[in-house]
This record gives structure tokens, sequence and C-alpha cells, in this order.
């Protein structure tokens, strides 16, 4: 029987991680989990963990038997306290991969204050399953990985609270129980039991709330704010995830990208991590001509080229039809593709393609003796010729060409480099961090489900000055002063400079179809506001677990987040959501419709 005692008098001298060799031939209390216990001819090793890492303590039989025997009842997570000697390690038995892997401490006294059953899975195990690790995320959390994110993500909280706070930004809350208002997502409801039949809706940011304190004269607000969106998940999205939310007052969009590189700069410096700022910059109608996506990865080449007036000289059928209906032919060259991409392989392009909506991928292999590809016949010499060099093709390469609609080509092709360049090792000793700030956006989108304008921002969203005269006879045409920060290939940041003028505000509200009733229904809070002395103002909003994803080379931002939720918005850990009982349904006046 293991006997579970109390801290008693005991008081923690030293963290495990910290035990240093200046501490040889002093007693120390360590207190901490079992890691790892090694039976060493009749002396046991354990390792003993906590936060800041693992220090080696030996029960040895010369000590006393009774210690040596407590040793070996020790098991895996078990939570204990010891006593005893710091001591050099044996000449040979240092592990210098450690820092505290020059010393051990030598047990006199030990204390079992928590027993744990076998963990259901090893701490060192690499190719564990996600859903395990999430159930049981209290343990996964213990794993060094996990120790680590979670320090980075703090050192990145601080680093980002002190240098906002530097720069004369007030940390101000805002409600997260508000109004359901028209923001993108689709909003996650709270029914108000003081008010039967009314809902809440959690903010998806604190948009309108930063610009009224924008109206009250706060002149500089941030926030490390949770946001919540009932969205579709991926890798990259959680149902609720944090925002370092800024908003300043009496700015154009210059002061905003400097001081967003200043944070920039701040986080990955608490990182041990260089950045270079400013940030380059590249314009959104660039971006989609060169990359295919508006949150172009700039680290590697593989550039889309627009080859629609080539396409027009071939006799391929197809590529005459998508050019009739208003589509386009982009391609890009695969510099050695002819050997790096077997058929099987170019077959599982098409694939990959299809995904995005396009019908198809054709591609071209160029050789010392000419172009091969089930294609070519369509295409005279000179046609090929033209190809090539709009390309820069040479022999062993291979021309990869999509023709679809202007959006479905672009994405297509744009995603489709994004997944070579990955496949090919493209991404192999680029730069670490490569950040690029997104410019000009177009104020609107047309889209071809309602058959209006949309927002392609959010509907304070403030035109180019020198756009604005275009609103109503051609909205298309109207850039925005919005703006992205794009890293690597994600987009990590949006912001744009607002309107703060109500006459052009309705003027845009009318371009979209909003009428004035629909507009006060939705925002008039925030138009009534904009009646009081509005100044103006702008700001933007970081993804902060996309950028703890990034800065720490996770995939999934579910690793850099204490206890996210699954795919299908699921808390493993806790079981949310669940069912409720008849009580609460009826104290909310609500019947469920089953
Ligand atoms: P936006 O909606 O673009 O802008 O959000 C800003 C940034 O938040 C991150 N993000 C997400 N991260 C994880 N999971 C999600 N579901 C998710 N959705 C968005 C992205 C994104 O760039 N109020 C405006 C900002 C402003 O104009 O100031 C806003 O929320 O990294």
């Amino acid at each position: 029987m293991i006997k579970v005692e109390g801290l008693g008098q005991w008081k923690r001298t030293s963290y495990c991680g910290e035990v240093s060799p200046k501490e040889i031939g002093k007693e120390v209390i360590l207190m901490g989990w079992v890691r790892r216990t090694r039976d060493h001819g009749g002396v046991i090793f354990i390792d003993l963990w906590d936060r800041t890492g693992i220090v080696q303590i030996v029960f040895s039989p010369q000590v006393s038997k009774e210690i040596h025997d407590s040793g070996q009842s020790l098991r895996n997570q078990f939570v204990i306290a010891i006593k005893g000697k710091v001591r050099k390690r044996p000449e040979g038995t240092e592990n210098l991969s450690l820092p505290t892997g020059k010393i051990e401490v030598v047990v006199d006294e030990m204390k079992v204050l928590n027993e744990s059953e076998t963990p259901p899975f090893e701490l060192d195990e690499e190719q564990l399953g996600e859903e395990v690790r999430l159930k049981y995320r209290y343990v996964d959390l213990r794993r060094d990985k996990m120790q680590k994110n979670l320090l980075l993500r703090h050192k990145a909280t601080q680093a980002a609270r002190k240098f906002l706070s530097d720069e004369g930004f007030l940390e101000i809350e805002t409600p997260f129980l508000a109004r359901s208002t028209p923001e993108g997502a689709r909003d996650y409801l709270v029914p108000s039991r003081l008010n039967p039949y009314s809902f809440y809706a959690l903010t998806q940011s604190p948009q309108l709330f930063k610009q009224l304190l924008m109206v009250s004269g706060v002149d500089k607000y941030f926030q490390l704010v949770r946001c919540f969106r009932d969205e579709d998940l991926r890798k990259d999205r959680q149902p609720e995830f944090t925002q370092i939310d800024l908003e300043m007052s009496f700015v154009e969009k210059e002061d905003i990208m400097k001081v967003s590189e200043g944070l920039m700069k701040n986080i990955f410096e608490a990182a041990g991590h260089k950045i270079k700022t400013p940030f380059p910059h590249i314009t959104y109608d660039e971006a989609i001509a060169r990359y295919g996506l508006d949150k172009p990865d700039v680290r590697f080449g593989l550039e889309l080229k627009d080859i629609t007036d080539i396409a027009k000289q071939t006799d391929l059928k197809i590529f005459h039809q998508v050019i009739e209906k208003g589509g386009i032919a982009k391609a890009i060259n695969v510099p050695g593709g002819g050997e790096k991409l077997s058929l099987k392989e170019r077959n599982d392009l098409i694939e990959y393609i299809k995904g995005f909506g396009a019908g198809g991928l054709a591609w071209i292999e160029v050789k010392k003796d000419g172009c091969h590809s089930p294609i070519v016949k369509y295409f005279k010499d000179e046609v090929l010729k033209k190809l090539k060099d709009t390309l820069g093709a040479k022999a062993g390469d291979l021309i990869l060409i999509v023709a679809d609609n202007k959006q479905v080509t672009n994405t297509a092709l744009g995603s489709l480099r994004v997944k070579l360049a990955e496949d090919l090792g493209y991404l192999k000793n680029v730069e670490p961090f490569s950040f690029v700030w997104v410019v000009d956006f177009p104020l609107l989108q047309y889209s071809l489900e309602e058959k209006r304008f949309e927002f392609a921002h959010h509907p304070f969203t403030s035109p180019l000055e020198s756009d604005i005269k275009y609103l109503e006879s051609e909205p298309e045409k109207v850039k925005s002063k919005a703006y992205d920060v794009v890293l690597n290939g994600t987009e990590i940041a949006s912001g744009s400079i607002r309107i703060h003028n109500r006459s052009l505000q309705e003027k845009i509200f009318k371009t979209v179809g909003i009428s004035r009733e629909e507009a006060n229904e939705k925002f008039g809070f925030l138009l009534e506001a904009f009646k009081y002395g509005a100044p103006p103002h702008g700001g933007i909003a970081f993804g902060f677990d996309r950028l703890m994803a990034l800065m720490s080379g996770e995939t999934s931002i579910r690793d850099v987040i204490a206890f996210p939720k699954t795919q299908k918005g699921i808390c493993l850990t806790t079981k949310a959501p669940s069912s409720v009982n008849e009580k609460q349904l009826k104290e909310l006046h609500i019947k469920l419709d089953r």
C-alpha cells in the first residue's frame, strides 16, 4: 500500500529544471511528477518533472532500504515531493543535453502526494492520435512540446501588452454578450432568461465596440480578446479564437502599419526571433495576378502567368469556350518538373485542382527534342515558343495550365502552387518568417449567389478617396483602405481605415442594396454614435492563434491553444456542447424541435 501524504511543513526550494551545479552539497526539496524510472542494479533513477524541466533523482539502498523500497513503488505520473542532497553525477554519466544533466539529487526522504493511474499515453510518444490527446488534454499539456507552446504564447502575450501599453494604447474589455449584427460568419446565440424570446450574440470581434470607443475619445485601444464565430472549422480556424485587436484615432493606414510592425517585432523578439521591418507591400491585384491568392506566400517562385492571349492562338476548343465566356488561362512553370512529377503525380494534381472547381489541369513537358503533352498537337510551333518564353521554361521543366473563370483559375492554380512548393521541397532553406502587407483590396465583391455586391471586408471600411466617384457607376472598381498582414501564406491580420462620415456610409449601404431602415435596424447604434463627433479612425486585428502556430512551427492552431475544439466544434475534454435539462430550457422559454 502506498501512503499518500500532505505537504506538511515541506516547502519547495527549487524547481526541477533549475537545480544547478552551484547547489552541489546542499539539501533541496523538489516537487513534481515521475516522468521515467530506471532500475540500475539496485539503484533507482527517476526523472522528476515539473514545468521547468527534468532532474534526475536517485533512490539508493546505501541511504536506506526503506527509501530504496519507496522508490521502487513509484509509477509514472505519481506526484511526489523529495528531500535530498545535490551531488555531481559520476564521470561518464552526465547528460549534457539536459540543463540539469551534470547533477543528480540523492533522495533522503520522500512523500507521495498523489498516485496516478497508468496515463492514457506515454508522454514521449511521437505519433499520438489527436483525439486521445484532446480527451486527456491535461496529460497532453505535460508534454515538452506543449509546455513550450504554452510558454511561448505567454511570452508573446506579455510582449504584446507591454509594447502596446508603452505606445499609449489602453486595454479595454468589451462585451461578449452583444447584439447580433451581420459580420460575415454565423453568430453563436445565447438566450436571455430575463428577456424572454431575445438572444444575445457572442461577439465575432469587438469591431463595433472599438469604433464606439474611438467616438468616446479613447484614441488608442487594444484588447487580447476572444472572438466567437460559428463557421466550418479547419486547421487554422476555431469557433473561439483570440485576436490582438487595436484601433486608433486621427490616423491613416501608414500609422496602423507602423504600430503593427512594431508589435510583430516585439512579439517575435520575445520568442527569440529577429524579423525584418517594414514589411513589403503588394497590392491585392498584383497578389492575385502573380500568386492567384490574396494571401500570397512570397517565399518561393512558381509564379502564375496569364496566358489567355496564347491560349486564344491554339486550336484547343476548351480554351476558346472558357475565354468566350469571360474566363482566363494561366500557367506555372515547374523547373525540373518533367522528372520530379510522374504521370501518376500529374493525375493526382488534376484531382487536387478539381477540388477548387476547376475542370482540369493541362501539362506540357519541355524536353530537349521539343514539347510533349496530350495537347501539344493543338499548339503551332510559334505558339509553343511564345508559351515557353512567357514562362521562362527550359528543357526538363513542366508547364501546368488551368483555364476557367477568373476566380476558379486563380484559386486553383494559386493553391496548386503552394501544394507543389510543399511537395517538392521549395520551403527548405527559405526565410523562416516572411511578412507581407496586402493593400488596395476591392471595397465590394459581386456575389454570384446573391446577385449583388457585398462588402469584401466589413461595412465600415473606407473606400480610397480617389475611387469614391465610381461607387455608383462601376462599384467593382472601388478600392478600399483595407489591409491584411500575410505571414508565410497565411492571413494573420486584417484591418482598415473606417468610414466616419454618415453620408458616405449611407451611400455605400445603398450600393450594396441595404436600405436606410435595414441599416438602422442592423447598425443603428453605431450610425447614431457617428452623429456625435466621430473622429477619423482605423485599426487592425491579429489572429493570435494563427500567429502562435506559425511562430512555433505547428501546422494546426489547436496545438497552440490549451483547450481547443475539434473540427466538429467539440471540446473532447469537457464534452461540450451537451444537452441541458428541461428546467433550464423552460426558464429560457425554449422548446426543442427534435
Ligand atoms: P477578421 O475577421 O479578418 O477581421 O479577423 C482578423 C484575424 O483573425 C483571424 N481569424 C481566425 N483565427 C482563428 N479562427 C478563426 N475562426 C478566425 N477567423 C479569423 C485571422 C484574421 O486575419 N474586426 C476585424 C478586424 C479589423 O478590421 O480591425 C476582424 O475581425 O488571422
